[in-house]
This record gives C-alpha cells, sequence and structure tokens, in this order.
C-alpha cells in the first residue's frame, strides 16, 4: 500500500520507517518539521493543527496512520489549549484529508490514556476515537486504534525507566511498533461488510499470574526471584525498585483482531541486563540510555 505517516520524526513515526518499507510499503512522510533522519522518501513539511498541504501529501494514498499529539512527557508544558489544537484538531485534519482523498483505512495512535478522560491528555484521546468513528458511520473509513501505555522512557536512569517500568504500567516500544504495522495489515486486507472499526490495547505481555505475585509486598525481591530466578542479584547490584505490586493485565482488546502478540516483558530485560553486565560490565550498564 502507499501510506502517508503523519510525523515521521516522532518516536513511533522514526521506528515505523523501516517496517513498513521492509513490508514493501510505499511511504509518504508529514511532519512539522523537516526529517530528522536525510530521507529519500517524498516529505512534506505539514502544520497538522491547520491541515494545509495534507491534502497533497496524501494523494494517491491507500492509508494513513496518524501519531502527532501532545502526551505524558509533554505534561508540564503543554496547556489544555495546546492539547486540544495539536491532539484533537491535527486529528480532525488528518480525517478531513481522509475523507477528501477517499481514504478507507486509517490507523490512530490513541492511548491508555484514553481511560483518564477527564485529563487533559486522556480527553483528547476519547474525543479523537470518537472522530475516527464518526468517519466509519458517515463516511465508511475503516479504523483501527491503537491504545499504547507508556513507550517513552523519561530520562536516563534505564534500569528503572525502562525496565521496571515492564512490571508496572509500561510496554517496549518495538512492541508498539508490532502493533501498529499488524493494524495495517489488518487494514490491507479487502473485507466486505460493514467498515470495521478495533480498538487494540498495546500493553506489555504478562510474564506471571496473580497467584504467582501473592507475598510481593511483603517480599518483592524474594517473590520476584521465585518467578524469575536469578533477578535476586541483577534488583540488588542495580538497585531495580520493585517495592510496588506488579499487576497483570487484564485486557486483551483486539489482540486477536490484529494478531497482536507481545513478547517483552520484565523477565526478557533481566536476560538483557545479564547479558550487558556480563560482557561489558556495570559502567555499560549505567551508562545506557533508552530506545529513543
Ligand atoms: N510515547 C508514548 O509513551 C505514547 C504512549 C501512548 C500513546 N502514544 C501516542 O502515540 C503517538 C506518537 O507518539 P510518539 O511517542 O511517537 O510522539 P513523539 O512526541 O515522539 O512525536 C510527536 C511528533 O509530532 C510532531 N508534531 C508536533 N507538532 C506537530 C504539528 N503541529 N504538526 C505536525 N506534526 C507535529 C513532532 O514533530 C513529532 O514528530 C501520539 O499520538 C501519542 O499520543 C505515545
Amino acid at each position: 500500500m502507499r501510506i502517508l505517516v503523519t510525523s515521521c520524526n516522532g518516536n513511533i513515526g522514526s521506528g515505523l520507517i523501516p517496517k513498513l518499507q521492509a513490508l514493501g510499503h510505499e511511504l509518504v512522510l508529514t511532519d512539522l518539521t523537516q526529517p530528522v533522519v536525510p530521507t529519500e522518501l517524498p516529505f512534506h513539511q505539514v502544520d497538522v493543527q491547520q491541515g494545509f498541504g495534507l491534502e497533497k501529501a496524501v494523494a494517491g494514498c491507500d492509508a494513513i496512520i496518524h501519531l502527532p499529539a501532545w502526551h505524558g512527557i509533554h505534561w508540564q508544558q503543554k496547556t489544555e489549549i495546546d492539547f486540544w489544537r495539536l491532539n484533537v484538531d491535527g486529528l480532525f485534519w488528518s480525517l478531513q484529508a481522509a475523507r477528501a482523498s477517499g481514504i478507507k483505512r486509517f490507523v490512530f495512535l490513541s492511548s491508555q490514556a484514553w481511560h483518564g478522560h477527564y485529563d487533559k491528555y486522556g480527553f483528547t484521546k476519547r474525543i479523537g476515537e470518537e472522530l475516527c468513528e464518526y468517519q466509519r458511520r458517515a463516511n465508511g473509513l475503516r479504523y483501527v486504534a491503537v491504545r499504547p501505555a507508556d513507550l517513552t522512557p523519561w530520562g536516563s536512569d534505564w534500569v528503572n525507566r525502562y525496565g521496571a517500568k515492564l512490571l508496572y504500567g509500561g510496554v517496549d516500544r518495538e512492541d508498539v511498533l508490532d502493533c501498529v504495522v499488524r493494524s495495517v495489515q489488518r487494514l490491507e486486507r479487502e473485507l466486505d461488510g460493514e467498515p470495521e472499526s478495533i480498538v487494540v490495547d498495546a500493553l506489555r505481555p504478562n510474564a506471571f499470574t496473580e497467584e504467582q505475585l501473592e507475598g510481593w509486598e511483603a517480599d518483592p525481591i524474594g517473590t520476584c526471584e521465585r518467578i524469575f530466578p536469578g533477578s535476586a542479584a541483577l534488583i540488588e547490584k542495580y538497585g531495580i525498585r520493585i517495592d510496588r505490586r506488579p499487576h497483570v493485565n487484564g485486557s486483551f482488546l483486539g489482540w486477536d483482531e490484529v494478531g497482536y502478540a507481545p513478547s517483552r516483558h520484565f523477565g526478557v530485560f533481566l536476560q538483557e541486563l545479564r547479558t550487558l553486565d556480563e560482557t561489558d560490565g556495570a559502567a555499560a550498564v549505567l551508562a545506557r540510555t533508552c530506545h529513543y
């Protein structure tokens, strides 16, 4: 397919480009600023808040992946107005461009913030999914709304901001990228009948059951060691904060529909940490920054 990716410079956009190209898709890119990584791909500099230029960019495309938004990491700097203008107006114009160009396939990056819909971020994702649904009912758009958990590590301290987060509310970026790619593949199939709408919870996999978590509050390191043998030494050596009891994800919304099968959990992180520790030593671990 020929796919417009709005915001090629962001965390998800930059990760998606090589994956979609590897699958043979033709890409057209937009962003507010020039590409951070020089590219041969067609690029249009567009402010989605105004929408001017989107129709030109999307001409000849079969699908749009809509990404730009202020999100968790922008919470302090951006106001309610900022959140509305980028997250709601930006999506509105992207959907209008889809409509004007007859595009019927759309992937919208929503968020788990959807659940917190009375805060300045969450409510924009609620409205965003509603805008997609409006276009489905009014104009026959087929869409997937992907709701990732937190995937952008906030700053340095890799072992906690990335690793420990996989016990709590975080998800690995690679799993989110895989979810978006699978959503595109799902929309690629020609389906008869009612245009479909799919919502996918892009969450980390569960590496444990509620039963296995019994006793965590009283003895986190011992309980963790029983689930992930060999973890205690690494947790103590690197000061990984695991005091809070983790939760077992109970929602698998959309997983079967798009074939989402996330693979990166705390145990996978520990394995990576162990390898890095053994091969390169503690200094390399502590210097490690996050994927993005
Ligand atoms: N990163 C996360 O942890 C996370 C979690 C859940 C959901 N999401 C959602 O995923 C999507 C992508 O997130 P990300 O982490 O890649 O974001 P990001 O902050 O890395 O990138 C945002 C992109 O939007 C672009 N942009 C900003 N203003 C623009 C404008 N006026 N017009 C056009 N483009 C503009 C930026 O240049 C940048 O390329 C967002 O919709 C976000 O809400 C992200």
